[in-house]
């Protein structure tokens, strides 16, 4: 199961909440490599990681900890 972008009770960047669609694999994949990339105006302090094997093996992770994980694409 994914969530939309944005929709926790966090207060949000314009930039984030302006985003719309879902975190798919591929959309987090995008944001966790260059998160100013993929919302200009975001407000989290991450530069990003370049490294896709490291994205892989976070987003593999990530998954694990959730109750309905999304299937895999
Ligand atoms: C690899 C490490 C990280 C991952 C995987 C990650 C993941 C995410 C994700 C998926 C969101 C969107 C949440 C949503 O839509 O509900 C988010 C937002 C956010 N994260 Fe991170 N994050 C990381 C590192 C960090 C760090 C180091 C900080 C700050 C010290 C941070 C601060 C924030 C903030 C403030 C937001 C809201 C951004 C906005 O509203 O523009 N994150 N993060």
């Amino acid at each position: 199961m994914t969530r939309k972008i944005a929709s926790g009770s966090f207060g949000y960047s314009d930039g984030l909440k302006g985003k719309g669609g879902e975190w798919t694999y591929d959309n987090l994949d995008h944001w966790i490599a260059n998160p100013r990339a993929f919302a200009a105006g975001n407000k989290m302090t991450f530069a990003g990681d370049k490294d896709a094997a490291s994205r892989a093996d976070l987003i593999a992770y990530l998954r694990a900890q959730a109750a309905s994980p999304a299937p895999l694409p």
